[in-house]
């Protein structure tokens, strides 16, 4: 069952103590208290990347420093989500390096890396015949095999820090897609990551929801979070992001300060693009 291969996938990516990422707040049963993250940093050296024979990154280059926000921009089939998937070894590249705090992440296995890069989808894939807490719990005894009630307390705290403590009894059907989502975000947030990946994860919910995501995310950001976050809310990279990546055809083509990526492109590729969504 696909969902099952997906929550094992975070339930792959546990925390350990890894670090120290969330300061002073697991204990916090069914309060939201304000959470400093520490996030990490991620540096892309010419990276490549093939499907087979189709070759979808050219040499892409990208720095992202700790407890930022970077948004990735660009046409369908331009390569965004494969770059994601790379940067927590979804998929392989075929050439290049990622270092995360300066390690090579090709160094780690794949589900240690995934302890400290979580991801966000587009479909929620939670558990429909557990409540919310019984999801972001699961993943946590599963992944750091936790005792119960302490996977029950943190995952309370990160369902309070999602805005969803009155709900977390629910099962994913009570929950509306918004709150669903938030969920989701809560059970890569327990697993304590250093850096959170987020794939167009307001596509799939309905209009009057996707402020409700975007305004948490937004607040990950300020809490110091590192993200990276493919989106097609050019408002939110605007106001959120610390730098706009723009990619077409497997290259990034243009990448800076939101003011010089969407008020002055330099590119004829991101003119035409911004002249179509905005
Ligand atoms: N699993 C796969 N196998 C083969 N080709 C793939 C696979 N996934 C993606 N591709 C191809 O790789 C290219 C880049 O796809 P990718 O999903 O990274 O684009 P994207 O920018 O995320 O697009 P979208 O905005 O539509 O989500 C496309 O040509 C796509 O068809
Ligand atoms: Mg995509």
């Amino acid at each position: 069952m696909e969902e099952a291969g997906i929550v094992s996938d975070a339930a792959g990516a546990p925390v350990a103590g890894h670090r120290p990422s969330v300061a002073g707040s697991s204990h916090a049963r069914g309060s939201a208290e304000p959470v400093r993250y520490q996030g990490g940093s991620l540096e892309v050296r010419d990276l490549n990347m093939a499907y087979g024979a189709l070759k979808v990154l050219h040499g892409i280059n990208l720095t992202i420093r700790p407890g930022t926000v970077t948004c990735i921009i660009g046409p369908s089939g331009s390569g965004k989500s494969t770059l994601l998937r790379c940067l927590n070894r979804l998929v392989e590249p075929s050439g290049g390096d990622i270092l995360l705090d300066g390690d090579s992440i090709f160094r780690f296995k794949p589900e240690h890396l995934r302890r400290r890069v979580g991801m966000v989808f587009q479909q929620f894939n939670l558990f429909p015949d557990h409540t919310a807490l019984g999801n972001v719990a699961l993943a946590l005894r599963k992944v750091k095999r936790m005792p119960k009630d302490k996977a029950h307390d943190i995952a309370a705290a990160r369902l309070a820090e999602v805005g969803l403590a009155e709900r977390m009894h629910h099962r994913p059907s009570h929950l509306s897609g918004g709150q669903q989502q938030r969920v989701a975000i809560a059970r890569a947030l327990a697993m304590n990551p250093e850096v959170m990946l987020f794939d167009e994860v307001t596509s799939a919910l309905d209009p009057e929801l996707v402020k409700g995501v975007l305004q948490l995310m937004a607040r990950l950001g300020e809490s110091g979070m590192t993200m990276v976050v493919v989106t097609h809310e050019m408002n939110f990279a605007r106001r959120v992001a610390d730098q706009v990546v723009f990619m077409d055809e497997g290259r990034v083509v243009e990448a800076g300060h939101p003011d010089e990526v969407f008020d002055n492109p330099q590119s004829s590729r991101l003119k035409r693009f911004l002249s179509q969504v905005l």
